[in-house]
């Protein structure tokens, strides 16, 4: 008998922070044949996390060059992917989340006629244009696949709106959770040396990460002009900085806060350093979708800098504050919390609306289910509620 072959296609460092529990899982279950293909939309931020979770891949389109256009990524990744899929002929092909790279991974699919899994679906802001373009990429991969991986209940909520079939849909929590229960860890020495010196317990750190294309130019500009408000007004925080690769991101960061004192701009770091971080810093502020999923977990309160969030839980759950882009509303949200001790303890505590962890097994029991390769149906991830 030949065994079910599954193709995973990733491109970007949330892909495959995400995806890496999900391929270890399937590469190390009996039963069915795993295929890795990297679109590398990005690169070094790519091979930084396959290389932390040792994951090798079968194949590389390599289609990264700077300043890329959604055009250039579309139509790159889709012609790559014609020939390996035609090659490979899988039997499903999972893709994740809201990338370009999805939305290549799942047209591709679609047109060799695939089952297609979209790993992280459901998720929805509303606006069109907020995230942009990845809003309508999830909507776009909603209507193109088969098994439908929800991390959380409001995400499957929202795909039975639109009338995704109910026996399609499966709440597994979020595989970032699955990621970061595998790297955070009490004793754990950065190698780098700048992170090395930091003495978390005399300062306290401000962990910054922000890169969406929504917010690139003025949105980033009142973002940093705010970060030099806070380091004005509160003079024991120190500002961590790991800098995104995109040009459009760094020309503007470098421009504010570089060589302020107590502002430490880093090239973006690997996972393993990045959680650590996180475990270790006071208040984090950022536009990435990962991370917001990631710091109710580690009992971090999270300010979002954007206008709108597609990750609602943590607002819920009182461990995150919508911050927006402006400098005025960063400045005063943040201060709140770095003066008054009773906000802060508020939002600083452990929540896990995103998962538990085992998502990964969810999510590779239901396609050992799709296969007829299992006979039950995972239990549905379900948050404890406090
Ligand atoms: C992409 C995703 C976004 C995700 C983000 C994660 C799209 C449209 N956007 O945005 O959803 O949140 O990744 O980080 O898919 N670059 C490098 N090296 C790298 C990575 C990027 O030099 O390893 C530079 C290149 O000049 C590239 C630019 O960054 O052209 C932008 O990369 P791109 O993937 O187009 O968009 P992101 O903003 O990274
Ligand atoms: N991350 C990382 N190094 C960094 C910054 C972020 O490993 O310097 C991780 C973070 O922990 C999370 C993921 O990257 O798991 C989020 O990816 P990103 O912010 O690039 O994209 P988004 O989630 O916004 O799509």
């Amino acid at each position: 008998m030949t065994l079910p072959k599954i193709m995973s296609i990733i491109g970007t460092r949330p892909e495959a922070i995400k995806m890496a529990p999900l391929i270890r899982a399937l590469r190390e279950t009996g039963g069915v044949q795993e295929v890795l293909c990297l679109t590398a939309q990005h690169r070094e931020m790519l091979d930084q996390v396959l290389s932390l979770f040792n994951l090798t891949a079968h194949y590389d389109l390599d289609i990264m060059k700077e300043r890329q256009s959604l055009t250039y990524i579309t139509t790159r990744a889709l012609e790559g992917l014609e020939e390996i899929i035609r090659q490979e002929q899988p039997q499903l092909i999972l893709v994740q989340g809201d990338t370009t790279t999805t939305l290549a991974g799942s047209l591709a699919a679609f047109y060799h006629k695939i089952p297609l899994g979209h790993v992280e679906a459901g998720l929805r802001t509303g606006d069109k244009y907020a995230p942009f373009p990845e809003e309508i990429n999830r909507r776009l991969n909603s209507v193109l696949a088969d098994l439908h991986f929800a991390p959380t209940v409001v995400a499957r909520d929202n795909l039975l709106r639109e009338g995704v079939a109910e026996g399609k849909v499966f709440v597994t929590g979020n595989t970032v959770i699955d990621a970061l229960k595998t790297t955070v860890r009490p004793d754990y020495s950065f190698p780098d040396p700048l992170l090395q010196n930091v003495d978390f317990q005399a300062c306290r750190v401000l962990l910054v990460e922000a890169h969406r294309r929504e917010n690139l130019g003025s949105p980033l500009e009142e973002i940093c002009r705010a970060l030099l408000d806070i380091l004005q007004a509160f003079t024991d925080t120190l500002l961590i900085f790991p800098v995104h690769k995109n040009p459009a991101v760094r020309s503007t960061v470098y421009k504010y806060l570089q060589g302020h004192p107590r502002a430490l701009l880093l090239e973006p770091l690997d996972p393993l350093s990045f959680h650590n971080l996180m475990a270790r810093s006071y208040l984090i502020l950022t536009d990435s979708g990962g991370i917001q999923e990631e710091a109710p977990s580690l009992g971090k309160p999270v300010l979002v800098l954007r206008e709108l969030t597609e990750r609602p839980e943590a607002l819920k759950a009182g461990t995150a504050l919508l911050a927006g882009t402006g400098r005025k509303s960063i400045v005063q949200k943040a201060s709140a919390l770095l003066q008054d001790t009773d906000a802060y303890n508020a939002m600083a505590r452990a929540a896990n609306p995103y998962g538990d962890g085992r998502a990964s097994e969810r999510i590779r029991d239901i396609i050992l289910h799709f296969f007829g390769l299992r006979s039950t149906l995972p239990e549905p991830f379900a948050p404890h509620e406090d």
